[in-house]
């Protein structure tokens, strides 16, 4: 009986214990990949409900806003759609539907948030209306109409009525975001007049319409706008433009939401472009926070994925993302953990065929091994593994501006090919994960073997043994 608990137990912490891997295919608790890019995030009680576009027709036209679940922020169940096409009108099947954010909540809720103000998020409340309300970027398949949509449920998933959409104070409205400070009033974020100028604008009371614009930061060109408000301060983050490749975001602060707005600063080297990906929804994690951004696959938009760091604040009150390969939230303490691997030097592996030592100071151990691919392999033997399905992170440049991938295939087995978007430079690393089927003791790990392209250069890899 008491064995009998131990594995039940077991199998279920197997489900549950969720870490959060960055750049990996997410599934949902049906085993599906998630389809939520553009993410808003909505907290009701102690559910979080992720809303998002669906891209799995690999389009950029609207197919569905959908709506998962989770009281983790890891293991997430889809629901009913929240927001779907209605021909005829500018959320067709022939439309743009982008970003959707800030759904309102009601007076209960938002109540239990401002006493728990670690777990701050964009839901704003209506005492009138006990209504929750989605904004998102509405648009026709050239983005040449630059509007907002705004729909209403009473539940948080919807589904959504449609209300209509329109251009807020009757100019462009392209990416946007939604945030509610604390004392109800909430704002649209949006990036205006051609993508130039950005600004902020105060919604009614309704939370229908804008009414009032309180900043704009002209020529600013920033996109895929979140903020964060943290000690009193005003955190925005935000991309440049560079269409679906990703740039270097910055965050902006400022006391008031009407400015002044610091100068731009980095939340990650400069060099990554953000870790290749572009911001989607900040929030706060006890005094720190989570960047949940999207590295957009242009060519192939439903096999994106989501980009979720750690944000820590430095003491001169700056937020930076945490680069972790594997880490996990405690939502209870407000915390967060990033695991710790075990990490193999690529140039200590075997090279095989075509393949070459590379020197640079900026690869660990100041070597790399390149012209993987088109026949040449590196090998790695005795990678230590506990015997299960383990997250092995590739730490690689790829200078091209376009993506590569490399194939890994473990003791012999079938190669799988991972994915390598652009580094941003030869001698910038970035890491992607794979999960690899590790024995207990030692495993022969071997990359670009039977691949008719070439790989990114392989610098090292680390082994996790959190899952
Ligand atoms: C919230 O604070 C802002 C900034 O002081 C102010 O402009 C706004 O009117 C306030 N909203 C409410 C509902 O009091
Ligand atoms: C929003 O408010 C403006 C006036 O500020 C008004 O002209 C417009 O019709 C309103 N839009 C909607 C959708 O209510
Ligand atoms: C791998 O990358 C090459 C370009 O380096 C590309 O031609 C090929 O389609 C990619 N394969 C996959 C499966 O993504």
């Amino acid at each position: 009986m008491a064995t009998w608990l131990i594995y039940v137990l077991s199998a279920i912490a197997l489900v549950h214990a969720a870490v959060i891997v960055p750049g990996a295919t997410w599934l949902d608790t049906s085993g599906n990949v998630i389809q939520a890019h553009g993410a808003g995030i909505l907290k009701v009680g102690s559910t979080y409900y992720w809303f998002g576009e669906d891209k799995v027709l690999d389009s950029t036209l609207f197919h569905a806003v959908s709506c998962y679940t989770s009281t983790d922020l890891t293991t997430w169940a889809r629901q009913s759609n929240a927001l779907s096409p209605i021909s005829g009108t500018m959320i067709s099947t022939s439309n743009v539907v982008e970003r959707p954010k800030g759904t309102i909540q009601n007076l209960q809720a938002h109540q239990s948030l401002t006493l728990a103000p670690c777990l701050r998020l964009p839901v704003i409340f209506n005492t009138k209306n006990q209504e929750y309300v989605m904004w998102f970027h509405s648009d026709t398949s050239n983005y040449g109409a630059a509007m907002v949509g705004v729909a209403t449920a009473t539940t948080p998933c919807g589904p959504f009525t449609y209300k209509g959409s329109f251009k807020p104070l009757g100019a462009d409205s392209r990416d946007e975001g939604i945030f509610l400070d604390d004392n109800g009033s909430a704002y649209l974020l949006y990036a205006s007049d051609n993508n130039q100028n950005f600004k902020i604008s105060l919604l009614d009371t309704n939370y229908y319409n804008v009414t009032q614009q309180v900043s704009i930061m002209n020529g600013a060109t920033l996109e895929a706008p979140g903020i964060v408000k943290r000690n009193g301060v005003y955190n925005l983050i935000a991309s440049h433009t560079s269409g679906w490749d990703p740039n270097p975001n910055k965050v902006f602060t400022a006391t008031s939401l009407a400015g002044p707005w610091s100068a731009q600063v980095d939340i990650a080297p400069s060099t990554t472009n953000t870790y290749y990906s572009q911001n989607a929804f900040d929030m706060l994690l006890g005094t720190n926070g989570i960047y949940m951004g999207d590295r957009w696959k242009s060519d192939q938009l439903g096999s994106s994925t989501y980009i979720w760091y750690p944000l820590t604040w430095s003491s001169s009150g700056l937020p930076t993302i945490v680069h972790a390969d594997v880490w996990s939230v405690n939502l209870a303490a407000g915390t967060f953990t990033a695991a710790t691997g075990t990490s193999y030097e690529a140039e200590s592996g075997t090279l095989g065929g075509s393949a070459e030592l590379l020197s640079d100071s900026s690869f660990s151990g100041g070597k790399a091994v390149g012209f993987l691919g088109n026949g040449g392999t590196v090998t790695f033997n005795n990678v230590v593994g506990i015997g299960q399905a383990q997250w092995v992170s590739l730490y690689y440049a790829n200078g091209d501006s376009t993506w590569r991938n490399t194939t890994v295939s473990a003791n012999g087995g079938a190669n799988v090919i991972v994915q390598q978007p652009s580094s941003g430079g030869g001698h910038v690393i970035q890491s992607v994960p794979v999960k690899v089927n590790l024995k207990s003791g030692a495993n022969t790990l071997v990359f670009s073997s039977g691949q008719a392209s070439f790989a990114g250069d392989l610098d090292k890899i680390i082994v996790y043994t959190a899952t």
